[in-house]
């Protein structure tokens, strides 16, 4: 058998993600952007199988899993260029918004349905050019947190969709949702968390500006302004560990 035909898909994927993130990518640079399309298309055919992770049921009652994550991570691998790894959702669980400051990254569903909603952050320096207010009123010591951004898209995928792909400029902040049932899913960022190297996660809260409180139709189409809240990590969220069942990958 040819040695590619041996390789797993997982080993394939990080050899491409390895390949693809390697040098820092220059924005449109046509090289990265095929790379980029290779990787995407060997993600689509990512399935929970190959990882060897069976699909979680729904947990038993309430009370017996209070106490346990709400989301869980197995750690696949990590290089200077790029980490990967799965995040598994309980039943009802979200990762709140959040950032990946300067990262490129890409979510693929390996098995269950999520709901991802994505935010643009909008240059600094518009950020003079409004006053809103916010219903509830955000305080004096708060101002310094708001963070002016546009809401790009909400859409769900599953197992069947091709990645969900984020880049430092676009879709940079999302939510990820679990829906109808536990869910998981296979988390490419690139290059990796290092809050010394200044990509630390933050988490943020969307704020409702007063005049749609009162009344003012909100903008109708999927894209429109909205301004986030910096806000310390959720006390509902928090991330376990667990083991990584599937192939070996070596880089
Ligand atoms: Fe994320």
């Amino acid at each position: 058998m040819p040695r590619d035909n041996m390789t797993s898909l997982v080993q394939k994927i990080a050899r491409q993600a390895f390949i693809t993130f390697k040098n820092p990518p220059a924005f449109g640079d046509k090289v990265f952007c095929e790379n980029q399309s290779k990787l995407s298309s060997l993600l689509t055919e990512m399935r929970a199988a190959e990882l060897q992770i069976a699909p979680r049921k729904v947990e038993g009652s309430p009370a017996s899993v209070a106490h346990s994550p709400p989301v869980t991570y197995m750690h696949i691998c990590e290089t200077d260029a790029f980490s990967m790894g799965v995040f598994l959702l309980k039943n009802g669980t979200s990762i709140p918004l959040h950032d990946h400051p300067g990262m490129y990254g890409m979510v693929k569903v390996i098995y269950g349905k999520v709901r991802i909603s994505s935010y643009d952050r909008v240059d600094k320096h518009s950020e003079a050019a409004g006053d809103p207010h916010f219903s509830p009123p955000v305080l004096p010591f708060q101002r310094d947190a708001l963070r002016r951004s546009i809401r790009r898209s909400v859409g769900e995928y599953t197992d069947e969709s091709s990645p969900c792909i984020l880049s430092p400029q676009k879709h940079n902040l999302h939510q990820i949702d679990a829906v109808d049932g536990p869910t998981a899913f296979l988390d490419i960022l690139a290059p990796p968390y290092d809050p010394d190297d200044g990509r630390d996660c933050h988490y943020y809260k969307v704020l409702t500006p007063v005049s749609e409180v009162v009344g003012k139709k909100p903008d109708s189409q999927e894209q429109r302004e909205t301004w986030l809240l910096e806000i310390p990590q959720p006390s509902d969220f928090w991330c376990g560990g667990e083991p990584y069942p599937g192939p070996e990958v070596s880089l």
